[in-house]
């Protein structure tokens, strides 16, 4: 069945509160649109922990600086509608620029000190507090409720989990697992800016981690050993330009002296014109945990 569209934040407030005062619990999966089955498992997830899924499409202006693709961002409100129809979703919420930010300027920002900065906030210095910001406005507008968030953008979920923790708000965040392509590469909609060329070679993402997953696995706890074995297969691969490989705490993002039990490996490289992400991560060999 195709979910109920919702347009405005009166009527997306008035739906929800209306369930939850009937004891139903919402899931809430907040997106950009052009959904993919990354989406879909979030979706699902939703559906199987909550009585009532709602959705959001919104590209949202503040997280793109003035040198990225707004514009260009790929949008298909039909085919989203199909994706979520077929994933459960009772309800979706597609609100206008205006409808969310109808003074023009937005001169209020949510912004997660720290958290942000490295990683993707160094070379996108205003991102995070775009996503923080709209994030914060949609949890506001739909109310109490689990929300399902992808592990791909796990410094985002990061700053997402931070920002409910410090402003107590009233949501459960919860991180699915990453889906990806038959040959590894990260479910994201930005693939669809990719060459033939370039998405052949956007695999060296998956490649990169899988040499620093063997590192780790192999008993490796010098955090630029790891990142060297990750460097290593991107220089291999002439289209791509790493911009960052690293081998951090899960829970700060920070490179620790010594990597601890669980690492998260993170890494970021231009194809063509496309900037792609990817992560995971890696557990260290259990004879070689600091705590036995
Ligand atoms: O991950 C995304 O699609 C976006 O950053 C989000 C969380 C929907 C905020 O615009």
């Amino acid at each position: 069945m195709e979910p109920e569209p919702l347009i405005t934040i009166g009527e997306t407030r008035a739906v929800l509160d209306r369930l939850r005062a009937g004891g139903r619990s919402v899931g809430f999966v907040p997106t950009m649109g052009y959904l993919h089955d990354g989406h879909g498992s979030l979706m699902r997830a939703a559906g199987a922990a909550n009585d009532v899924v709602v959705a959001s499409i919104f590209v949202n202006p503040l997280q793109f600086a003035a040198d990225e693709d707004l514009d260009s961002y790929p949008r298909d409100l039909g085919h989203d509608r199909a994706l979520a129809a077929a994933n459960g979703v009772d309800y979706l919420f597609a609100p206008s620029v205006d409808e969310m930010y109808p003074n023009g300027a937005v001169l209020t920002s949510v912004s997660v000190a720290d958290l942000s900065e490295r990683w993707d906030g160094a070379s996108r210095p205003t991102h995070f507090a775009g996503v923080a910001t709209v994030v914060a406005k949609l949890f506001n507008i739909v109310g109490p409720c689990r929300a399902y968030f992808g592990e791909k953008d796990f410094q985002q979920l990061t700053v997402i989990r931070r920002m409910v923790a410090d402003l107590s708000a009233p949501v459960e965040v919860v991180g699915c697992p990453i889906v990806r392509e038959p040959d590894g590469l990260a479910m994201s909609s930005r693939n669809a800016y990719l060459s033939p060329d370039d998405r052949a070679a956007a695999v060296v993402l998956r490649q990169a981690l899988d040499a620093g997953l063997a590192s780790v696995a192999g008993g490796e706890t010098d955090p630029d050993r790891v990142v060297a074995a990750m460097t290593a297969v991107v220089d291999e691969e002439p289209r791509a330009r790493l911009d960052y490989a690293a081998a951090v705490d899960p829970a700060t993002l920070e490179v620790p002296c010594s990597l601890g039990p669980v690492t998260r490996l993170l890494i970021a490289a231009q194809l063509g014109q496309t900037r792609l992400i990817d992560n995971c991560e890696a557990v260290a060999p259990i004879e070689d945990r600091p705590d036995r």
